[in-house]
């Protein structure tokens, strides 16, 4: 065996170099740098207003930073918004065609099929997107992110409508996905699920980037003993004047 890693896992998937973004006088984003990597479950937590949404809209390329690079290795980043532009009174079928049609994927038929079967959606695909529950909507959305197979999956508060169960499964999907390399970065305000479906979480606080590590590694960086991750992103964000 050689001694060093593969070049594909030295390649971060995605990087961004000092992204900063600002809507009139308000900086939402400065300087922001990261590396996602293949298979990578990143979590990104923070208040409300810190730039989240702001920073993976730039990453998936539907909003420009002011300043900043984005260098991806990759083939296309799926973008999973979260209020995505779906139809409710197209199928669920229509809108994956739609979409994939709008992407310009080489065989739009096949890879809805694909996509049906692989979200676990194929006995809904007739059925009108407006009567789905929240947690089969979410998949449409995730299905609709993927049509492109693409190595980075981009996600904003997927489970925020979600039921526990609804939940569990969105997760469980997206853990094999990441399972199957791709790298996968998504914001939440469930700090538990960040702890649990986060390899690396990444704290962000009116658009700085404060912290970049395991979950494990934010409850060490907070002095004394903290009853669980919840408590230790809690006394971060207030160690640090929030
Ligand atoms: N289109 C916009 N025009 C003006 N200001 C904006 C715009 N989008 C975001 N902002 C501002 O940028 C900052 C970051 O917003 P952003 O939506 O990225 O935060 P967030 O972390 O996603 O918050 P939340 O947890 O509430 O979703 C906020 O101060 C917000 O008001
Ligand atoms: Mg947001």
């Amino acid at each position: 065996m050689a001694e060093t890693a593969a070049p594909d896992q030295l390649t971060p998937t995605l990087a961004a170099r000092s992204l900063t973004k600002r809507f009139d006088a308000r900086t939402a984003l400065s300087a922001v740098s990261l590396e996602l990597h293949a298979g990578e479950l990143v979590a990104i937590i923070g208040p409300n207003g810190a730039g989240k949404t702001t920073l993976l809209s730039i990453l998936a390329g539907v909003l420009p930073a002011d300043e900043g690079e984005i260098i991806a290795s990759a083939r296309q980043i799926g973008w999973v918004p979260q209020q995505p532009a779906l139809y409710s009174k197209l199928s669920v079928a229509e809108n994956l065609r739609f979409f994939a049609r709008l992407e310009q994927v080489a065989d739009p038929e096949a890879a809805v099929g694909v996509m049906l079967a692989e979200t676990g959606l194929a006995n809904r695909a007739d059925e009108q997107l407006g009567r789905l529950s929240g947690g089969n909507r979410q998949r449409v959305n995730i299905a609709i992110g993927l049509l492109s197979e693409p190595a980075a999956l981009l996600l904003d508060e997927p489970s925020a409508s979600l039921d526990p169960r609804q939940r569990e499964r969105l997760w469980e999907f997206i853990a094999a996905l990441a399972g199957r390399g791709t790298a996968v970065a998504y914001s939440t305000h469930n700090v538990a699920e960040a702890e649990r479906y986060g390899d690396r979480v990444l704290v962000l606080v009116d658009g700085e980037l404060l912290f970049t590590g395991t979950p494990a590694e934010l409850q060490g960086v907070v002095g004394g003993d903290v009853r669980d991750f919840e408590s230790a992103f809690l006394r971060f964000l207030h160690e640090r004047g929030n």
